[in-house]
């Protein structure tokens, strides 16, 4: 089966051994175009997890997350909301570059359902070891990856919601330790937090508007935590 389920070891404890694993995963073609996979870093006792779309030109390059203008506005905003850019975690709905070669230069592609789903796994393993209070997914992809394709950020966005049905796949949960009572040690109970992409931010017309629209949506997730 397609998906990268069969590539987590059902034995690891740590967010490292997740890591190492995730390097050879072949759980979609993206591996074979991108440098290499791009794994969630940050604080492993992070209350807030926050889940961008796919790694960047650079972050493939670097072989980590939000390290181009993406990654720095999000951290001032972070900051700005009154959250500790220290102690926050960072990954992405999908762990490989998807691009377009376009003579030597290399455009991003926004990442298929297929994609997404077949990434999901590493996402929940993340979730299932970090047990944030709550995760601030970033942009539409995230947002179908955890709440299905119907959520719309633009009408949703800046809500604190609980973790959703949409958000539980049976067949992502290989892997997820279980506690000492043999019961599932998944996400539940952080809670959920949608917002527009640092990306789209930095794209947008009126970029103060949605800078301010990005730092309003995540003093909710401070306030969360307060
Ligand atoms: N955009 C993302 O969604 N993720 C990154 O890691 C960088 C840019
Ligand atoms: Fe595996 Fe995700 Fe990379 Fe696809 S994008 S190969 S599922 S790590």
């Amino acid at each position: 089966a397609p998906g990268a389920q069969r590539f987590i070891p059902p034995g690891a404890e740590s967010l490292d051994e997740l890591r190492t694993a995730a390097a050879d995963c072949h759980g979609c073609e993206l591996y074979r175009d991108a440098s290499q996979t791009v794994f969630g870093r940050g604080d492993e006792s992070a209350r807030v997890v926050f889940v961008g779309e796919q790694p960047g030109d650079m972050e493939d390059q670097k072989g980590l997350p939000f390290v181009g203008p993406a990654g720095r506005l999000l951290r001032r905003a972070v900051d700005d909301a009154g959250l500790d850019p220290a102690s926050i975690y960072l990954t992405n709905a999908v762990k490989h570059f998807r691009f377009e070669l376009r003579g030597k230069r290399r455009i991003h592609q926004t990442p298929d359902r297929v994609h997404i789903t077949a990434c999901r796994p590493w996402l929940v393993a993340e979730f299932a070891r970090l047990r944030p209070a709550v995760v601030v997914v970033l942009g539409a992809t995230a947002a179908k990856a955890l709440l299905g394709p119907a959520f719309r950020v633009t009408r949703q966005r800046g809500e604190l919601l609980p973790w959703p049905d949409s958000a539980q796949h049976p067949e992502d949960f290989r892997g997820v330790p279980v506690d000492s009572a043999g019961k599932r040690a998944d996400t539940p109970p952080a809670q959920l937090l949608a917002t527009i992409h640092p990306s789209a931010v930095l794209r947008a017309d009126d970029h103060d508007k949605a800078y301010e629209g990005l730092v309003t949506d995540l003093t909710v997730a401070a306030r969360a935590l307060a």
